[in-house]
This record gives structure tokens, C-alpha cells and sequence, in this order.
């Protein structure tokens, strides 16, 4: 259970990682990094587990990954936690999902208060669970003021809906006057998308070995870094982290230039 862990602030990194971390933060840090956390039910199957018990594992790993984007200067972290297709799952484990943010919230709250991180949530709210809501809304209204690491939840998050809607918002504002064709182009479509004035995701990571997209960000990825590992969610570390941001600080990005 998360409440038996060490306090944030007491969970001291070992002097490899402190190194480790020294030497990442010389070079440029990707602002943004988004995470599809996959294979939290392969990794219980393999230990002949229920599949929750992957996820309740997946969540501990958001609380370490969480606390090491911020010591690194992230500024924005964004965690694939449901997706508007995870729906079509069995109940219970769609019940247990839903109850993980209250859970995660319950204990970290106060830690993710203090250590300076606000959270956010992208996608569908008005279809989730009153309780998963109301756990997600109390921990925005009580971190509204931080300003470090934005820690951003995708939960009940679809792109196509996103983008469809968005382009349903702009029709909208087209018959009511408020936007010309003139006036649409990428960067004001931006602001009819859910992640309206915030920068495009720098890197994403997939976990577990598959190597595709599942409807996520879809417009946002359009010129990310995107890096891959084999590693299952709940075995993802901070020791990953770093040598994704590493291959990432490697990469030639050139946004379609030369
Ligand atoms: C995909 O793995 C993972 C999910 C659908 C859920 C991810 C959620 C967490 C890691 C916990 C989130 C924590 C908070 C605080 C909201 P999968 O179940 O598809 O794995 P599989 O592909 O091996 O079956």
C-alpha cells in the first residue's frame, strides 16, 4: 500500500542516480514528456497476479517518476491513465481504475502540495465516476497555485474525439462570427484541443513493447521524440527515465528543417 512508503522528502535518491541526474541536467531537458504506461497487466499475469495488481503496482511507479521529473526541471508530465477505450474492459478492473486516483491522491496529495507540483487532468470528465472526479478536482483546487512540475493526468482521454470536437467548436465559433476562415490555422486550431496553451509533448514514451500510438495526443506528437522500451510499466524506473531523456538529448531535432 502506498501509505506504508517513506514520505517524498525522505526518499533519498542513491549517490549513483544523484550522479546520474547531475550529468542529465547539464544538457537541455525536453520541457514536456508524456508517458502511455503500458503492460501493468502483463506484469501481473507473469507473477499470476490479477491484472489490478499491476495496476495498483503502475500507480507506485507514477509517485517515483512524478518526484524525479520534478528534481530534473520538467515541466510538464503527461500520464496516460485511461483512455476513452479502456471502457470496453471488464468492470471490476474498470471500477478498480477508477478508484486509483483517489487512492494515489488520498496519500500523495500532501507531498505533491509541498513539493511545489500542480495537477491537471485532460479528457472526458463528465463521464467519469462522481468519486474519481471529485479526487482529481480537490487535488487541482489544492495545488492551483504551484508552479513547478504539472503533473497532468489524461484520464477517459481520446484524441480523434478531441480533434473532432474541436473541429465541431470551430464550426461553432465560424457560425456565431467569432473565427474566420482567415483566422483558422494550426496554431489557433491548438486552442480548440484540450491541451489549449500549453507546448506540444518534447518526448513521449511508450512502455511494454508495443510500438504505436493508441489515440493519444495524436495532433500534439506531430513533431515529438518518441522513445520505446521493453520494460513494463511496473518494472519502469528512474534509471529509465534518464536514458530516455539521454537518447532524447541526442536526438537532432529539426521540427522539418534541415
Ligand atoms: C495499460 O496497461 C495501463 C492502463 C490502462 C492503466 C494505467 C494506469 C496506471 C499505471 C496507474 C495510474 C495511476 C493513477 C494515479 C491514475 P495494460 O493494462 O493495458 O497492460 P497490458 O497491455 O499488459 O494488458
Amino acid at each position: 500500500m502506498l501509505d506504508k512508503m517513506k514520505p517524498w522528502k525522505n526518499t533519498k535518491n542513491s549517490s549513483v542516480l544523484r550522479d546520474k541526474i547531475e550529468v542529465i541536467k547539464e544538457q537541455s531537458i525536453p520541457a514536456h514528456v508524456a508517458i502511455i504506461m503500458d503492460g501493468n497487466g502483463r506484469w501481473a499475469k507473469k507473477r499470476a497476479l490479477p491484472r489490478i495488481a499491476g495496476h495498483h503496482e503502475g500507480m507506485k511507479v507514477v509517485r517515483k517518476i512524478t518526484k524525479l521529473a520534478n528534481q530534473l526541471g520538467i515541466k510538464r508530465l503527461t500520464l496516460y491513465a485511461f483512455s476513452t477505450e479502456n471502457w470496453k474492459r471488464p468492470k471490476t478492473e474498470v471500477d478498480y481504475l477508477m478508484k486509483l486516483p483517489e487512492e494515489f491522491l488520498g496519500t500523495f496529495l500532501p507531498e505533491l502540495v509541498e513539493e511545489n507540483v500542480r495537477v491537471e487532468m485532460m479528457g472526458y470528465k463528465e463521464s467519469l465516476p462522481s468519486h474519481t472526479l471529485k479526487a482529481i478536482e480537490r487535488a487541482m483546487n489544492a495545488t492551483k497555485e504551484n508552479n513547478g512540475l504539472v503533473l497532468n493526468f489524461a484520464l477517459n482521454y481520446g484524441s480523434r474525439a478531441e480533434i473532432v470536437d474541436g473541429v465541431k467548436r470551430v464550426l461553432d465559433d465560424y457560425k456565431r462570427g467569432i473565427i474566420s476562415e482567415e483566422m483558422l490555422n494550426e496554431d489557433s486550431f491548438s486552442t480548440y484541443l484540450m491541451t489549449k496553451n500549453t507546448p506540444d509533448p518534447d518526448l513521449l514514451i511508450r512502455t511494454s513493447g508495443e510500438i504505436r500510438l493508441s489515440n493519444f495526443m495524436l495532433w500534439q506528437l506531430a513533431y515529438t521524440e518518441f522513445w520505446f522500451t521493453d520494460v513494463l510499466w511496473p518494472d519502469f524506473n528512474e534509471n529509465h527515465l534518464l536514458e530516455a531523456i539521454e537518447v532524447y538529448q541526442n536526438r537532432q531535432r529539426r521540427f522539418g528543417g534541415v
